[in-house]
């Protein structure tokens, strides 16, 4: 029996049971009647639990490429492989079929061979949501070089530390990028973080706002000229199972990104199994999800999984709120979009608006409709659902993270229930327990506490780029046989699972992963701070927002200008996403004896929820909440 495609209940069913007790098996199956590989594998699975090394279909060879691509092009050659709509509703989009999508892939393939780029090289790619992003992705994994797709929101510091840490040899980027009514310029945050990347020979622009560049000599070089004259054929580079793919940036709770690095085979498999099932996606369906690339949902949902499925995959440049709030219906309409995926901030922020924004539109395409980045409340579900779907298409609110590369527990639309604020059921091959603050696992059905992974699925990022000791301590150390989520989970009596957010210093700001410490080390960059501590309250349209609880050295000579120097600070270092959006002043913060900032009780004081404090006498210095009391009351 295939398990590819689950059409059923029963299908699910089945196939859930045979992933957990035959897991090598199961793989097996789906990865070798499903997709082209030059080689078998000799080996399907295996897991050096001392060392943390984890390898699926161990031998086997392929291109990705080969399977997001050329294998299409035998009967689908001319279906619509990308659907491109622009910023601007009035400038043109685009189709873009497989046939033009692979020559283009080619073409970028031979440009960036003649730069010098080999296999297993690191490539930047910064660049808005423009075709040349997607085939620029796709052009390195043609050749086996690993990109690292930096989100073109983040600031120069944040970009430049991107490129050393896996020493990216070559940059792609763009003169500029549109974004609602703005342009952006990107050319010169790519410039200002060079001066500090010395690795870089090259970087290839993208003429796209067509505003005036500084372009470096020797170093800078227009992509068109030669993308133009490069041949549109290049042979797919064989590539094992296990080499990278990419190496994909997100924020850890200590200081530095963590470069995850996800492989060539099992990436392939898993992506392209959920995007099928989750999204039931079926010949003929326009698939829209309105992600970033910069982000793991964009990679494995834009791109991978859709291609690989041979889907038609739609990437917007611009943002919901332009020309108007009605600009993701209005696409919707436009082109008939099956699947539409989003983020719960971008439906709390719609919902805001007038529903004269949803009104004018024909949304009756739609047949299912996903979620993902956090945790979706009620009231937005219930939005979505009437006003979007109609009251009749299912919603799957799908969990999963950077670290996981594909879904990991969602429902099946039509096929498992869709429970509001519920992610439901783990897909095959995942299965999820929950440890109590013991590290023992939690055998009663119904419970809450912290979420793992038992076995390791083919997705699962094997390693942080330069840092295999930090990915061991981070997923692996806490339990060596089981990958620790960072998210806290509660479990209803009939298995679903209702993701409650992070139990680390990450913070989901609008869908973002925020750590801490780096918005810290960004804010402590201010001649007149000492110290700071950042946390998340809860916040109506993004979830969390950032609160700064600060102290500082000197005196100001105006807090309001000293608030925007030190947002300032954060946007120069991160980016304007991590601004604080409150901020005071203290004179300390409360700690343990041992030095560490209780931030439970900072989170209670900035929401003025006084009364739940509990006992702060163990403190360091348990003066201070009284303090930090008063200086919360002063505040309006
Ligand atoms: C959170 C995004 C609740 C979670 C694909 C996770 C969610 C983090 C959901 C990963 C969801 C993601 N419900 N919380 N459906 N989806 N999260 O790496 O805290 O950007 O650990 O990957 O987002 O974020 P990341």
């Amino acid at each position: 029996m295939s398990h590819y495609h689950l059409k059923s209940a029963d299908a699910f069913q089945k196939a859930y049971q045979a992933s957990v007790d035959h897991p090598e098996a199961f793989w097996d199956k789906i990865a070798k009647n499903n997709f082209i590989w030059q080689k078998h594998w000799y080996k399907t699975f295996e897991w050096d639990q001392k060392n943390t090394h984890i390898k699926w279909f161990l031998g086997g060879q392929l291109n990705i490429t080969e399977n997001l691509l050329d294998r299409h092009l035998i009967h689908n050659a001319d279906k619509t492989a990308i659907i491109f709509e622009p910023n601007n509703p009035d400038e043109p989009h685009q189709e873009i079929s497989y046939a033009d999508l692979a020559k283009s892939v080619n073409k970028m393939a031979n440009v960036l061979k003649d730069q010098g780029v080999q296999k297993g090289d690191r490539v930047c790619i910064y660049l808005p949501m423009i075709p040349e992003l997607a085939i620029t992705v796709l052009a390195c994994a043609r050749i086996g070089a690993i990109h690292s797709v930096v989100f073109a929101g983040f600031s120069s510091s944040a970009l430049a530390a991107r490129i050393n840490d896996c020493q990216c040899a070559l940059v792609v980027t763009s003169d500029g990028g549109f974004r609602g009514p703005k342009t952006i310029d990107l050319k010169s945050i790519v410039d200002q973080a060079l001066e500090n990347c010395p690795v870089v020979q090259r970087t290839l622009v993208v003429a796209r706002t067509h505003q005036k560049s500084d372009m470096v000599p020797g170093r800078d070089l227009w992509l068109k000229p030669l993308f133009d004259q490069a041949s549109d054929q290049c042979p797919a580079t064989t590539m094992d199972a296990e080499d990278p793919l990419f190496i994909l940036y997100t924020s850890g709770s200590t200081g530095k990104p963590k470069g995850m690095v996800h492989t060539c085979g099992g990436y392939m498999v898993y992506a392209a199994y959920t995007f099928k099932n989750v999204f039931q996606y079926a010949e003929h369906n326009i698939y829209w999800c309105s992600a970033d690339i910069g982000w793991i949902t964009g990679h494995s949902y834009i791109l991978y999984g859709p291609l690989a499925n041979g889907a038609t995959t739609l990437m917007f440049e611009g943002v919901p709120s332009y020309p108007d709030f009605g600009r993701f219906w209005a696409i919707i309409e436009k082109y008939k979009v099956t699947q539409f995926y989003t983020a719960p901030t971008a439906i709390r922020a719609l919902a805001k608006e007038s529903l004269d924004f949803v009104s004018p539109y024909n949304l009756s395409s739609l047949k299912v409709l996903g979620t993902v980045g956090e945790p979706i409340n009620e009231e937005a579900w219930q939005w979505y659902f009437k006003h979007i779907g109609g009251g009749k298409v299912p919603i799957v609110d799908t969990w999963w993270q950077t670290e996981t590369g594909g879904v990991m527990i969602a429902p099946l639309p039509r096929i498992t229930p869709a429970i509001p604020t519920y992610a439901t059921l783990p897909l095959p091959g995942i299965q999820p327990v929950l440890l109590d603050d013991q590290g023992q696992e939690i055998t009663e059905t119904e419970a809450s506490g912290l979420l793992f992974i038992k076995h390791p699925w083919p997705s699962i990022a094997r390693t942080i780029w330069g840092d295999h000791q930090r990915y061991v301590q981070t997923y692996f150390g806490a339990q060596t046989d089981k990958y620790m989520t960072g998210d806290g989970a509660t479990r209803d009596a009939k298995g679903n699972y209702r993701i409650t957010g992070r139990v680390d210093d990450v913070i989901i700001v609008s869908g973002h992963n925020l750590g801490t410490a780096p918005i810290e080390d960004a804010i402590n960059e201010h001649e007149l701070v000492a110290e700071s501590a950042v946390i998340g309250v809860p916040h109506s349209i993004k979830g969390n927002s950032l609160f700064g609880f600060i102290i500082l050295k000197g005196h100001p000579d105006s807090e309001e200008n000293l608030k925007s120097a030190i947002n300032q600070c954060i946007t120069q270092h991160i980016g304007p996403i991590a601004k604080l959006d409150e901020m005071v002043f203290t004179p300390g913060l409360p700690k343990t004896r041992s030095g560490k900032i209780m931030r439970r009780i900072l989170r209670n004081i900035a929401q003025k929820n006084f009364d739940a404090l509990g006992d702060t006498s163990t403190l360091l210095n348990p003066e201070i909440v009284a303090e930090l009391i008063q200086v919360m009351q002063k505040k309006h």
